[in-house]
């Protein structure tokens, strides 16, 4: 059987960065940052980036990179048996909500760069901004056509072969993104006042962390590394077999928190600057920025060039989701009598996306409750399926073992790689679940 694998090492890091690096470090991570406190949670974030972050992207990597198969066939393959199964669903049915409110966010990044090419904030201060910001999002027809837009250049980018999309693009638009960020983040700093955002940012004041930061941090870690829904398992399965898992899981997991830290680099010394409230939540980069850009000189271009970033960030992370499904489905099909080859899934997949994109536009509700389920309920329960499939029903070591064919990782790791797989994941999952319950 020939299998498609990227043709690069480098490109499947990038490919699985561009997956990781998205909204979630720009967009979502400094409003949460903002709305719990600064520092504490950064420092609580980190903890679980190690905790779970690092076993949990090598066991989904594992996964793919050991079956071949994408999240629908990979728990098949491995086991044996059907008893899995309902993880490869949860994988995909997590992937379509994500899906959902993640193009309709996309979609608000598009408008914006639309906007600032026409330079349409010039003049607007914060009210102006915010009454615009509330205008937009409830302006149906235009959400619709601004999130549809993204759809398309995904679907495009994945009607391809994954190296002739995914992995061609990823190349050039990642690095482009870093370049972008650095040269925000000087830009930044160089203002008067920016040294207060800088202390709130990386103040660690250890009274503000209560079980919400926890439960908050978490969520994040998860959403921001792509984990607990199978996309990771869907890039392992085309990555090169002479490529090394921990030091791939190390790069993505380096170049994701890089991302993060510097969107809060960027954002905090310039709301502190300028007198924002850093609390400012989901319209925190739409509102608070564009105003603080009215304020600079280069207005024009620091907005463009900005949102051209979050556009960025925003597409390589939509195309990681729906490669999930496109993926899924095209092997789901495979045997049956009319299997769907890649573009067929894509068209599906991309006329299903469309409609719950739809609910999530009409009824706000649905946005935010594809947010929360996805984030503190969906991923980590597949996160925690995961490192149960992993840590105990399959070998480790022999002929068989998930890590038999992973030459450089020492034994010693090995040994904390399986405990944490087997205990602590776990155990800090439930242990998260029976919190934000009340249980305990
Ligand atoms: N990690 C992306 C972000 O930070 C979002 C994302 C893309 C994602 N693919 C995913 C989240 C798969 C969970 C699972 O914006």
């Amino acid at each position: 059987m020939s299998k498609t694998t990227f043709s690069s090492k480098i490109g499947l890091i990038m490919a699985a960065a561009g997956s990781a690096v998205g909204l979630g470090n720009i967009w979502k991570f400094p409003y949460i940052v903002g709305e719990n406190g600064g520092g504490a949670f950064l420092v609580v974030y980190l903890v679980c980036v190690l905790l779970f972050g690092m076993p949990l992207i090598m066991t989904e990597f594992l996964i793919g990179k050991r079956s071949g198969k994408s999240a629908y066939g990979a728990f098949r393959a491995l086991s044996g048996n059907n008893r899995w199964q309902w993880l490869s669903w949860l994988c995909m049915l997590t992937a379509l909500l994500i899906m959902g409110f993640y193009f309709v966010v996309t979609g608000w990044c598009f408008n914006y760069l639309a906007e600032a090419l026409v330079n349409a904030f010039h003049g607007m201060d914060m009210n102006g901004l915010t009454a615009h910001f509330t205008q937009m999002t409830s302006n149906l027809p235009r959400t619709i056509f601004f999130s549809a837009l993204p759809v398309v250049m995904t679907a495009a980018v994945l009607w391809f072969d994954v190296n002739k999309g995914i992995e061609r693009l990823s190349k050039i638009l990642m690095p482009l993104l870093l370049l972008m960020m650095f040269l925000m983040a000087g830009r930044v700093l160089m203002l008067d006042g920016s040294n207060i955002g800088m202390q709130f940012f990386f103040r660690f004041d250890f009274s503000q962390i209560t079980p919400k930061v926890v439960m908050e941090a978490m969520g994040q870690c998860f959403f921001s590394l792509s984990i607990g829904m199978g996309a990771l398992i869907t890039y392992g399965a085309y990555m090169p077999k002479t490529q090394d898992v921990p030091r791939t899981s190390v790069e993505v997991i380096i170049l994701d928190t890089l991302v993060a830290l510097l969107a809060g680099v960027i954002i905090f010394p310039a709301v502190f600057a300028f007198g924002f409230n850093p609390a400012e939540g989901p319209q925190l980069v739409f509102v608070v920025l564009p105003a603080i850009f009215e304020q600079m000189s280069f207005a024009w271009l620091s907005a463009v060039l900005f949102f051209t970033l979050l556009c960025i960030a925003a597409l390589t992370s939509t195309i990681s989701l729906m490669e999930v499904s496109v993926a899924f489905l095209a092997e789901a099909t495979a045997k049956l009598k009319h299997p769907m080859d890649r573009q067929k899934s894509v068209l599906i997949v991309s006329a299903v996306v469309m409609v719950l994109i739809i609910s999530c536009v009409c009824v706000d509700s649905l946005f935010d409750a594809f947010d929360e389920i996805t984030s503190c309920i969906m991923m980590p329960l597949g996160a925690l399926g995961m490192s149960l499939f992993v840590g105990w029903f399959l070998p480790q070591d022999g002929e068989k073992g998930m890590l038999s064919k992973e030459k450089a990782i020492k034994r010693w790791a090995r040994k904390i790689f399986v405990f944490f797989l087997r205990w602590i994941v776990p155990a800090a999952i439930i242990v998260i679940f029976l919190n934000s319950l009340g249980v305990l």
